[in-house]
């Protein structure tokens, strides 16, 4: 089978797509594109492809495109390049509203092309087997979970499409806790109700919230909880989720490569993984991501649906916009 034509645009996180799209098996990494040209050129040289600043013109070049860019233009340049008939893989999130989402879905729908958001956490392998190990029961029926995305952010300018409400499409929550309300999702299934609380104390640099506290009740009774920040300035959380069960507490560890489940009497399973690979295989740029980019080329090559296609990344979204909604109960 030819080698599935890919662009990157966008070049600050975007850097990972082109290094694992470089690397994959299934792809040939055909352009890179930023606005930035010299930026663009460098890269290409290290990447051995060819650059552009404007995506637009190298439509008939590629049969895949993944956008990194600010969060305001993902739908418009989403649609254009799945009108053109192209592949499309998003950096999160898909769009800043719900018509922009259902907009995207439907144009993959009748474009016949995959819609997939780039929620680089739940590919992760330790993320995968603590999803196999809670489903399969040897741990008791889930009860409460607990997930913590804490860090600091250094000011961005008041101009600038990050510190803005609009074209970020929220606070932290929305942009950084989407991957987390995700996976809790993912493992708890249908969500009940939600709600929210947010601050800008120490982020008054943004415009939304800088730290938020938000709790899911999931329809079968379990409850979900994260606490994410990027106005933290010593952090140590405990780990990047702690799932209680019936009979143990499932930690993944803060990197996300290590999962360990602790029963009563001591740690009863213990598993590392580190990239799949020796331990200096971490820093490469793309490491992590490779796992959703293979699943984005696997889906093409087979013609299979992403699991976090555009229908399922909408959830994650309504999520978040009900706990934008809700406004706690006023004291006295
Ligand atoms: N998965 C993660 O953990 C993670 C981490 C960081 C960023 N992201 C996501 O990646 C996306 C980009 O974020 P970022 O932090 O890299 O943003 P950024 O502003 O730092 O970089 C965006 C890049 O896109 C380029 N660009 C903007 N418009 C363009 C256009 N029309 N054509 C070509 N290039 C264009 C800019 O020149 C810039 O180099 C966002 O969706 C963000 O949420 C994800």
């Amino acid at each position: 089978m030819k080698p599935i034509r890919t662009a990157v645009v966008g070049l600050n996180m975007g850097l990972y797509h082109a290094h694992a799209f470089s690397k994959a098996e299934r792809a040939e990494l055909t352009y890179v594109v930023d606005l930035d040209e010299e930026k663009a050129a460098k890269l290409a040289e290290e990447l051995g492809c060819k650059y552009t600043t404007d995506w637009t013109k190298i439509m008939d070049e590629i049969d895949a495109v993944s956008f990194c860019t600010p969060h305001h233009l993902h739908a418009s340049q989403a649609l254009q390049a799945i009108q053109a008939g192209k592949h499309v893989l998003i950096e999160k999130p898909l769009a800043n509203s719900e018509e922009e989402c259902l907009q995207l879905i439907k144009a993959a729908d009748e474009h016949h092309v995959k819609l997939m958001l780039a929620y680089v956490v739940r590919y992760l392998p330790a993320v995968r087997k603590l999803k196999e190990v809670l489903d399969s029961g040897v741990y008791g029926q889930p009860i409460h979970a607990q997930g913590y995305q804490l860090g600091l952010l250094p000011p961005m300018p008041p101009q600038s499409w990050f510190s803005r409400k609009e074209t970020l499409g929220g606070g932290v929550l929305f942009s950084h806790g989407c991957h987390y309300i995700d996976i809790l999702l993912w493992l708890f299934g249908e969500p009940d109700r939600v709600q929210s609380m947010g601050t800008r104390l120490g982020t008054d640099w943004l415009e939304g919230e800088g730290t938020a506290h938000s709790t899911i009740q999931f329809k079968s009774g379990v409850l979900g909880h994260l606490v994410c920040s990027w106005g933290t300035k010593v952090s140590q959380s405990p780990g990047k989720y702690h799932i209680h069960t019936t009979d143990a507490l499932l930690e993944l560890s803060n990197d996300m490569w290590k999962l360990e489940v602790i029963k009563k009497d001591g740690k009863d399973w213990v598993r590392e993984l580190l990239y799949g690979g020796p331990k200096d295989d971490k820093p490469i740029p793309g490491g992590g991501v490779r796992y959703e980019i293979n699943h984005f080329l696997d889906a093409i090559a087979n013609d299979t649906t992403p699991e976090t296609d555009g229908r399922d990344a909408l959830l994650s979204h309504r999520t978040i916009w009900a706990m934008y909604k809700s406004e706690g109960v006023p004291v006295g």
